[in-house]
Parts: structure tokens; sequence; C-alpha cells
């Protein structure tokens, strides 16, 4: 079997990268793999272990004990702990603000890769889309696209707030703009793989596309790659 074509997108929160790789991925047959989420899982599992403000080391021995017992179900992209799934508890605004502090903890991090490429390398489908932050610098340094996803700083709260509404949560634009603001900043500035756009990476601003725009434009940049690249998707 061939290797999957794995395609990087690495961006701000509320660029539009869950929503747009997961339809792109629908309308290739491809798989998506949203790595946010994976930080996410282990900051509310944290938080339910009472381990929030633990140290470095305490953090990741007890993460690495429990790793086995987290399952990413890539097709439905579910997380479940043991039988438990908590999928649900992961969307919040809050959970990722505690997602980033913990993605600062480099021991975490390599910990935590080899079930972030899981999903990618293991599907049966032609190709993978993995989201995140660090996924063309450290995750698939390889991968044959890379691409970088971009939007405003009020584009993209506005859509939070949205897609927080569609989950039933109510929440304040301003709230969403700061809490946001402050992640960036914590994101890309951290000492191991901050967020950046990788030098052969392809920026693509969403700020001014809607959905369906935005859905085409990745769909044509992977569909040309693969073309370039003599390979069949
Ligand atoms: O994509 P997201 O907003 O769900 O991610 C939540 C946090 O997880 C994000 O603020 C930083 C961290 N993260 C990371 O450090 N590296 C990744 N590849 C993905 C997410």
């Amino acid at each position: 079997m061939n290797r999957p074509f794995i395609v990087a997108v690495d961006g701000p929160s509320g660029s539009g990268k869950s929503s747009v790789c997961a339809e792109a991925c629908k309308q290739l047959g491809f798989v998506y793999a949203n790595t946010g989420q994976v930080y996410r899982c282990v900051a509310w599992l944290l938080g339910e272990w009472g381990l929030e403000s633990a140290e470095a080391d305490v953090v990741c021995t007890r993460v690495e004990q429990e790793l086995p017992m987290i399952t990413w179900d890539g097709a439905q992209n579910r997380f479940l702990y043991q039988a438990r799934d908590l999928t649900s508890f992961l969307y919040e605004e809050s959970v990722g603000l505690r997602a980033s502090r913990v993605a600062k903890i480099p021991a975490l991090r390599t910990l935590l890769l080899p079930l972030q490429r899981s999903v990618a390398l293991h599907t049966t489908q032609a190709g993978a889309v993995v989201d995140g932050r660090d996924i063309a610098s450290v995750v698939f340094p390889e991968a044959p696209l890379k691409i970088f996803m971009e939007a405003s700083i009020e584009v993209r709260a506005q859509r939070r707030v949205e897609q927080l509404q569609a989950h039933g949560v109510v929440v304040a634009l301003s709230e969403i703009q700061e809490q946001m603001q402050a992640r960036d900043h914590q994101d890309s500035t951290r000492e191991v793989a901050p967020l950046q756009q990788e030098p052969d990476a392809v920026l693509l601003d969403t700020s001014h596309l809607g959905f369906e725009e935005a859905v085409a434009a990745l769909v044509g940049l992977i569909q040309s790659r693969a073309t370039k690249l003599g390979v069949s998707i």
C-alpha cells in the first residue's frame, strides 16, 4: 500500500483550519486529523486528575502512564479515555487556553507525537490533512504540501463565536478576541515548536473567503500539488 499523501496545515486559532480541513477531506476522501484536539484532551484530563498546576515532570509521568487508555478515533474524530467519550468537553475556548498552556512543555510534546501521527499514518485513505501549530515543522516535516492558514483576528474571533454557538455555548465577541490573542501569543512565542509559517509553506489567507471558497482553495492546492508530483489521490 502506498503511503498516504500528507498535507500539513498550521495556523492560529480560528483561522478556519478545522472546518475547512474537515470539508476538504470529505470532498477528497482523505482522513482529517485535528491535533489540537489531542492537546485539548490531555489538558481536560489533567484538570480531572487535579494536575492542572502540577510541575512538568509530574504531568509527563501521569500522561505517559495514561496514554494507552486514550483512543483517538480518526474516522469519527472522537476522543475516548477508557470507555468514556470526551469529545463534547473539548470545544470550549477555556479548554483551548489550558491546552495552549500545557503545550509549552517540551517533554509532553514529544510524548504526544506518536498519537498525533497515528491517524494519518494508519489510514487506508489516499491522503490525510493534519492540522495544528507545528505540523510542518515537527510532526510531518517531510509533508509534500505545507499550508499556513491565516485570517485577521476580527474574522477569527467572529468565526469562533459562531462555532461555539453551534455547540450551544454563548460568549461575548470581545472576550473571545482577548482569549484568542492571549493564546496566539502563547503559541507563537513558546520556546519549543512555536507557531510560525515554514519557509516552504503556502500561505492561505481566509479573511476574505467564504467557507466554500476557502474549501475550494484548499482542495485546489492539494490537487495541483499532487498532480505536480505525479501522485494519484
Ligand atoms: O487547534 P486548537 O485551537 O484546538 O489547539 C489548542 C491548543 O493546543 C493550541 O492553542 C496550542 C496547542 N497545539 C499545539 O501546541 N500544537 C499542535 N500541533 C496543535 C495544538
